[in-house]
């Protein structure tokens, strides 16, 4: 894992929205993995200037949510196709009926799991897929306890994130649904690049977890570890807990050093 610990939320989305500009400058008809809840949003600000500044362009990509809720119509205004729309993929040039989700309202849910892993598939993969990180070590919508291969399925959410979320339904849990259809880990895992974002001290934990925790179905994240190209772009709170944090910014910098080697 490239570990990035960065001062601001600026640097991090800064960061975060470099790996989409690199990735489009050599693969303008990418297939990005995008992802809900707040994490990601500087990012995806930071993506909006830099297409309004016309220095990259989504219109030959195709775009992949991670998850959705259960029984929330597409445009109900938590469903997660229609905050994707409204945060980013509206205010950029991709081409309609590019960016997909899951579809949490056919009354079938295994179906629609089934058809949707079947999507991705057919896609030919996710170039580079963005992620958030739930303060129980979720990532997309997949729970402690799962398999840690689980291909896109139908899931239970548990009452922390429920809880976590209700921020979004008037801070009532009994408005949350309790079902989601994620993209499984196996499934994630199976993009080419990751670039994970945690910011705050309530993800310390999970961020520890993640990093430098045995690998377990306890806290799901840490199935990361196996990834080969992912970056975590985190804040100072979400690093607290790290105990080779010291080293993780040493590393930062070498890593730049090594690159500038290669180019040469
Ligand atoms: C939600 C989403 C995840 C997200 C996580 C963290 O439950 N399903 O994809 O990463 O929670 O959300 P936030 O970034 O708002 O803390």
């Amino acid at each position: 894992m490239n570990i990035e610990i960065l001062s601001s939320t600026a640097k991090i989305a800064e960061a975060g929205a470099q790996a989409y500009s690199d990735l489009l400058a050599k693969k303008p008809d990418a297939v990005l993995g995008l992802a809900t809840g707040s994490s990601p949003l500087p990012i995806y600000d930071q993506l909006i200037s830099l297409y309004e500044d016309g220095a990259i362009s989504f219109a030959d990509t195709r775009a992949f949510l991670l998850d959705e809720y259960v029984g929330l119509a597409a445009d109900h205004e938590q469903a997660y196709r229609r905050f994707i729309e409204e945060v980013f993929a509206g205010k950029v040039d991709f081409a309609p009926g590019a960016v997909q989700g899951p579809d949490g309202d056919t009354g079938d849910p295994f179906a629609a799991a089934a058809a949707y892993e079947q999507k991705l598939v057919d896609s030919g993969g996710v170039d580079l897929q963005i992620l958030g990180l739930g303060t129980d070590g979720h990532i997309a919508f997949n729970e402690p306890g799962g398999s840690l291969s689980s291909k896109t399925h139908p899931q239970v959410l548990t009452e922390q994130t429920r809880a976590d979320n209700a921020r979004f339904f008037d801070d009532n849990i009994d408005e949350v649904p309790q079902f989601a259809i994620t993209q499984g880990l196996a499934t994630i895992m199976r993009a080419k690049q990751i670039v994970l974002v945690a910011e705050g001290s309530q993800k310390a934990e999970a961020v520890a977890q993640m990093v430098e925790g045995g690998g377990s179905a306890l806290w799901p994240a840490t199935v990361l570890q196996w990834h080969p190209n992912i970056t975590v772009l985190l804040d100072e709170d979400a690093a607290s807990k790290l105990k080779l944090a010291d080293f993780y910014k040493a590393e930062a910098r070498g890593r730049r050093a090594l690159a500038r080697l290669e180019n040469k």
